[in-house]
């Protein structure tokens, strides 16, 4: 008994060191995430503080696969004059004077062998908020995508990451289910997603 115990004692230690370096290697990796963009932008003034609309700024995401990225002249559009003496801002207006675009640093990737398109879900109401979780409360876009044991490991620990992780099962659940709730005709054949 004593010994069980202290064996249990002392995995529920590991388990715990273990989940502690979970927490802080996350905390880790969206600190690094927030250098790694060139311009410091947030969607927590853009989207939150200013409410602008999502589609404002990414304007494919109704009409093709990707959502897309804003020029750079739309945010000269504002910045010429907005915020122009600041220095994340006068970025911005390098770029411009080069005619070069500004390279962000991609969050989302699905694996190349996977098909997903804005488009349709768009159209058929899927907030961009179920997806990608609350962007407009986010100084910093991150996410932690795809099957691997950190994911499943946080997940199982109940600590939900920021945003779903965007695995096949989290896909073909949501499809089950709005399909049942909504009798909408969201596929479940695999030639649908993988093509
Ligand atoms: C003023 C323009 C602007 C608005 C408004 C805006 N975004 Fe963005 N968004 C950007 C820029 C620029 C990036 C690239 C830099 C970054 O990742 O933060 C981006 C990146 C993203 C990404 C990550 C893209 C990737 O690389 O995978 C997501 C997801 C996203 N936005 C969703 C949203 C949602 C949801 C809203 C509304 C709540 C929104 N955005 C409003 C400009 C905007
Ligand atoms: C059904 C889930 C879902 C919804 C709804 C959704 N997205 Fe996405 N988004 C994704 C996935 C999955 C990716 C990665 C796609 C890939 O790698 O092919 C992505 C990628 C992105 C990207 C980066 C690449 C690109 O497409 O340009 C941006 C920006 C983005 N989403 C913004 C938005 C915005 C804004 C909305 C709402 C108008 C939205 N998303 C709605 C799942 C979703
Ligand atoms: C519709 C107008 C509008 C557009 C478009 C827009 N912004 Fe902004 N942006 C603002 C406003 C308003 C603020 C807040 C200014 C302030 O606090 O003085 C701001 C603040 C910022 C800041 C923070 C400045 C600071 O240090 O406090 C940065 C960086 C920035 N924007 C980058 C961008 C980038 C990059 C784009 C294009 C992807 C963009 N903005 C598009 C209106 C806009
Ligand atoms: C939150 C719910 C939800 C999630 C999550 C979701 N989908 Fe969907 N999906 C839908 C709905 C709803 C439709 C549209 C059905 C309709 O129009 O009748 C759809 C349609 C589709 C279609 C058909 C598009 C076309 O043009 O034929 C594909 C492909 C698809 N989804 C792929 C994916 C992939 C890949 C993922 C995961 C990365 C995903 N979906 C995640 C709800 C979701
Ligand atoms: C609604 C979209 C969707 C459907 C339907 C779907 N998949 Fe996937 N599948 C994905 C996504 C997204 C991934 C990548 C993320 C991941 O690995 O979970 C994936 C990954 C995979 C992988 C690689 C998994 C791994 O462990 O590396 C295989 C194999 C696969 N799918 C087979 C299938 C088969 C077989 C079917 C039909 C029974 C199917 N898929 C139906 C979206 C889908």
């Amino acid at each position: 008994m004593g010994t069980a115990t202290r064996v249990i004692g002392l995995s529920g230690y590991a388990l715990f060191g273990f989940l502690f370096f979970l927490l802080v290697s996350s905390h880790l990796s969206s600190v690094e995430a927030a250098s790694n963009q060139p311009i410091a932008f947030s969607h927590q003034i853009h989207a939150g503080q200013y409410k602008m609309d999502c589609q404002y700024c990414h304007v494919d995401a109704r009409r093709s696969p990707a959502a897309g990225i804003p020029s750079v002249a739309r945010c000269w559009g504002c910045h010429k004059i907005t915020a122009a003496d600041k220095p994340e801002v006068k970025k911005i207006h390098e770029y411009w004077n080069k005619k070069e675009p500004i390279p962000w640093v991609r969050i989302y990737k699905l694996p190349g062998y996977v098909y997903f398109t804005h488009k349709r879900h768009v159209r058929a109401d899927v907030k961009c908020q179920t997806c990608h979780g609350q962007v407009e409360t986010m100084t910093v876009v991150s996410a932690s995508t795809g099957r691997n044991l950190t994911n499943d490991l946080i997940n199982l620990a109940g600590m939900s990451p920021a945003a779903p992780p965007l695995t096949m099962g989290w896909c073909v659940d949501c499809h089950r289910s709005e399909n049942d709730k909504r009798g909408t005709k969201a596929p479940l054949d695999c030639a649908a997603c993988h093509h």
